[in-house]
């Protein structure tokens, strides 16, 4: 779509929320634009069911809010309270969108709509590597310390407030955390290994019989696995770019060599081959039909797997902190994480700003932790007892949370996640031998990291 029709898809869209244009105008100038007609409805959808629901209050605004995937229901369940409660008072009604299993589809999404300057998508949950690039091409409005103060944010985790940090300035709201753990069944292992090697060999062990994978992680070519990838590199004490000057590359080290070979060992033996084709989700549904001793996931997939309706593994399995690469090395999981950004091109700032800072409180935290599992920002989730009461491994989460590494940081950073996808999955796929692999991951990464 053009920048010119887009703005006439956001003109439209402002007057069927303000009630200034009938359906039937509004569906025929969307697909005149060349929206497909589901989408049109879609989109209307979300701006009328907002008005039908908001007690026909004509005067308030509708405002969408893409998330990213959330299988549980609990984010619709609190924007429905939100909109019972805060919105109704302030005239607010929020319309929650699913987002997609992968986050570079997420990308896409977001990349394409805000090139075209679309403002239909008020709120937009973006993965803590995201800040920084949705920052500097203007597509987000930062976080003032008007809006929120510093003393507000000194409740937040540290780690996400960081990630959202661009040039001294607040662009995302963090609204929830991730770190990697490792998820074991307590049926066929005894203790969690503390080493990728220990992993290797228990899970082999169980293999002869007892379960038909020994381990199941995120082998697609897609951002988990940069995610999966330094982790194990990490857990060798190796990394992607100098930490204290990210224009020089480190990956190709004997630790970096080290630990993608014994990634690239697992590959059809305690993995099977089609982890190359893993996400999240695809290894959650393996892990939780009891077919692998070991999972590599988010503590999302917790809450999932002891739901006994859909998980045959409830009761059966317990979490512990990731592998280190040898005896004397300390595990490190990625953090990752989901933060909710003001789209620049919303004509409904501020609303959006009251719809975000509701999200970041204690009750809509404490519904995202008992609901959904997940890792939230605000520091007292931690400690809180409704939720260890829960969901055990809160207790865990801390402590994992302070060992927990970002990605390289790099103002291109998807340049350098793409280059990482690319050389670790050939390896993976045994296109090029670990040693090549990083070879020509390192000559990409030094192109990427010294151009201004
Ligand atoms: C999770 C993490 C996110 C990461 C993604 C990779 O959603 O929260 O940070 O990029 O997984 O698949």
């Amino acid at each position: 779509m053009e920048p010119e029709q887009r703005e006439a898809l956001d003109e439209s869209l402002v007057k069927i929320r303000a009630g200034r244009m009938t359906r039937r105008t509004f569906l025929e100038r969307a697909t005149s634009l060349g929206l497909s007609g589901s989408a049109a409805v879609s989109l209307l959808e979300a701006c009328g069911s907002s008005s039908n629901s908001s007690g026909g209050n004509k005067a308030a605004t509708n405002l969408i809010w893409q998330s990213e995937q959330e299988s549980t229901n609990t984010y619709k369940a609190i924007v429905d309270t939100f909109n019972a409660s805060v919105g109704q008072r302030k005239g607010i009604h929020v319309t929650w969108q699913q987002g997609p299993a992968s986050t570079n589809d997420m990308l896409t999404r977001y990349t394409n709509m805000l090139r075209a300057r679309d403002g239909s998508i008020d709120v937009l949950s973006i993965d803590i590597v995201y800040p920084a690039q949705f920052a500097a091409s203007e597509w987000i409005r930062p976080i003032t310390t008007q809006q929120w103060s510093n003393s507000e944010r000194s409740a937040y985790l540290p780690g996400p407030l960081q990630g959202c940090t661009y040039q001294n300035q607040l662009w995302a709201a963090p609204f929830r955390s991730d770190v990697g753990v490792l998820y074991y069944r307590t049926d066929l292992i005894n203790e969690a290994p503390g080493t990728w090697d220990d992993l290797t060999a228990q899970a082999q062990g169980v293999q002869h019989g007892q379960v038909k994978y020994g381990y199941v992680w995120q082998g697609a070519q897609y951002e988990g696995l940069v995610c999966n990838f330094c982790e194990v590199l990490y857990g060798y004490g190796g990394t992607v770019l100098d930490p204290n000057d990210p224009t020089k590359v480190t990956v190709n080290s004997d630790e970096g060599k080290a630990a993608l070979a014994r990634m690239v060992s697992w590959v059809g033996t305690i993995s099977p081959r089609s982890v190359t084709t893993y996400m999240e989700d695809s290894s959650r549904q393996v892990w939780q039909n009891a077919d692998a001793a070991f999972m590599r996931n988010w503590p999302y997939a917790y809450t999932l797997g002891e739901d006994s309706t859909q998980s045959r593994i409830a009761n059966k399995f317990a979490v512990h902190a990731l592998c280190a690469g040898g005896k004397n090395s300390v595990p490190h999981s990625v953090l990752g994480g989901w933060n909710m950004a003001i789209n620049a091109y919303s004509p409904h700032g501020e609303q959006a700003w009251e719809f975000i800072h509701y999200m970041l409180q204690q009750d809509a935290q404490k519904k995202a932790a008992l609901g959904a599992g997940l890792a939230m920002t605000l520091k007292s989730i931690y400690t809180d007892k409704d939720v260890l009461a829960k969901n055990p491994l809160f207790s865990q989460l801390q402590a994992i949370l302070q060992n927990a590494l970002p990605r390289p940081v790099s103002p291109r950073y998807t340049n350098v996640s793409d280059a990482l996808q690319l050389r670790i999955y050939q390896a993976l796929k045994r296109e090029h031998s670990p040693g090549d692999a990083l070879a020509s991951l390192a000559t990409d990464l030094k192109k990427i990291v010294t151009t201004v």
